[in-house]
């Protein structure tokens, strides 16, 4: 019993340890791929060679370049590992020290050196950084602020694997390779978009999609492996392949990439493309609800049991949300004075739809018309027509609109175009879903499947 309390309380702990520092050590085969992916040709040429991995934790993956190519790895004339602990560092010291292995104990985005490297290898961590309990990386505001002004792709909540993206890319040399496994959602979500252009002018990026089970069950994450080359010469050329476990195949490759989301397509997802003249984003400006940390701090949100005066909505969320009806009760008790709801969101007051990006997996995607006009948070997001359409002509009402995005067809084209990338859809996903005219919807309905557009 006291032997089972301590070896829960240690796994606890080191649960905890490598949590705090974004710690996710990468599955053996994972690293053996990641180092066969590493262009051996360009380097035998070279005379001086130089490796690094950041944030190393253990080393695996100079380990793991020792153990695959031995000869290049004994003729390489630096290598270096980083990481900010220290202590991780000194387990992998006694293998690699007496091959030349540099240690040094430094927060990477801050690392000052003079070496560019021809191969920066790894597994950063990944995380938001910030003070608070609610994200997993600690990182005080001082730290923050230094790492915003030493990187130039910092935007919005930038997470701490873009950061290390862009500082490595400065760290490579001309022609040097960067091999790294990150979240895809560098891929898609505006937070990178800077990060994309960054890449996109920088070199040449292949992305190869490894979907969410390479880190199960220590973290349900869809993970991509960046490959980039940087070369004056090749930028702007994208590939997109997708590692299914055993083998890669090309998605798609353009020569004019500067910095697009990346999205997957099919068939079907470009046949719905072709059918709609119109993109949401054409139509709509697509809104977020309260977030649910500013629920406890906003003074017109009140906490009680029971409001029964009419005077006061019920703050409404995703679980008030079905296909085709929303809820009008209180889930979680959050109240606001009906006259004030226009002070937490201007646009709460109005008529509008709303649209609830369901949980991977088990739940979908949902719209509905809140026609009360009540005050939402969480994962809802709000969909307000646009007084000037530039010209475009839009007739569909909105009961068709709710219709439409609650259909099989949506459901498919978003699983199909965005994958598992993220865990909630954002606001740039839901600008880009298709949005058809009446007279489209028309075509749709007469050349597709019933069952598509109304399941
Ligand atoms: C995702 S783990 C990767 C571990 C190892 N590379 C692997 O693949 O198993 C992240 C590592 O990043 C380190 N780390 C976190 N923040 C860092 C920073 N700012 N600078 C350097 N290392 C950092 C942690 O100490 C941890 O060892």
């Amino acid at each position: 019993m006291e032997y089972n309390k301590t070896v829960r309380g240690k796994y606890n702990n080191e649960r905890a340890i490598r949590k705090e520092n974004g710690v996710f050590f990468t599955p053996p085969w994972v690293v053996d791929y990641m180092i066969s992916l590493i262009d051996e040709q360009h380097l035998t040429s070279k005379e001086r060679l130089s490796i690094l991995e950041p944030a190393a934790g253990m080393c695996q993956f100079l380990s793991g370049f020792k153990k695959n190519k031995p000869q290049l790895f004994q003729r390489a004339s630096k290598k270096v590992a980083v990481d900010i602990n220290g202590e991780l560092l000194n387990r992998a010291r006694e293998e690699l020290v007496l091959y030349g292995v540099e240690f040094v104990c430094a927060d990477y985005i801050l690392w000052n050196t003079e070496d560019r490297f021809d191969v920066i290898i790894g597994n950063p961590p990944y995380g938001i950084p910030s003070q608070s309990h609610h994200y997993p990386i600690r990182v005080d505001n001082q730290t923050k602020e230094r790492y915003k002004q030493t990187l130039t792709t910092w935007y919005g909540k930038y997470n701490m694997y873009g950061a290390f993206i862009e500082k490595s890319v400065n760290l490579l040399k001309d022609g040097g390779q960067l091999i790294f496994i990150v979240p895809s959602t560098f891929m898609i979500l505006d937070e990178y978009r800077k990060l994309r252009t960054f890449l996109a002018s920088a070199g040449e990026t292949t992305i190869i999609y490894m979907g969410k089970n390479v880190f199960r069950p220590d973290a349900d994450v869809a993970t991509a492996i960046l490959n980039f080359k940087k070369d004056s010469h090749a930028r702007h050329r994208l590939r997109l392949l997708e590692h299914n476990g055993e083998e890669k195949k090309l998605i798609s490759e353009r020569q004019d990439w500067t910095g697009q989301p990346v999205l997957f397509a099919s068939e079907f997802s470009k046949a719905l493309e072709q059918y709609c003249s119109l993109r949401i984003g054409d139509v709509y400006s697509v809104h977020i609800s309260l977030r649910t940390p500013e629920v406890r701090t906003n003074p017109h949100v009140l906490k009680r049991a029971s409001v029964d005066s009419d005077d006061f909505l019920p703050l409404l969320n995703s679980k008030n949300l079905n296909p085709g009806r929303v809820d009008y009760v209180s889930t979680h008790g959050y109240w606001v004075k009906a006259n004030n709801i226009s002070k937490l969101r201007p646009f709460f007051s109005e008529p509008r739809i709303v649209m609830g990006m369901g949980f991977r997996g088990t739940r979908n995607i949902a719209a509905a018309y809140d026609y009360k006009a009540y005050p939402w948070y969480g994962e809802v997001y709000h969909l307000l027509i646009k007084q000037d359409l530039f010209g475009r002509s839009f007739d569909l009402e909105e009961e068709d609109v709710v219709n439409f995005l609650n259909s099989g067809l949506v459901k498919r084209y978003i699983k199909e175009t965005f994958r598992e990338i993220t865990y909630h859809l954002s606001v740039s996903q839901i600008k880009h879903i298709p949005l058809p005219t009446k007279k489209e919807l028309e075509n749709i309905r007469r050349d597709l499947n019933d069952a598509q557009l109304d399941s």
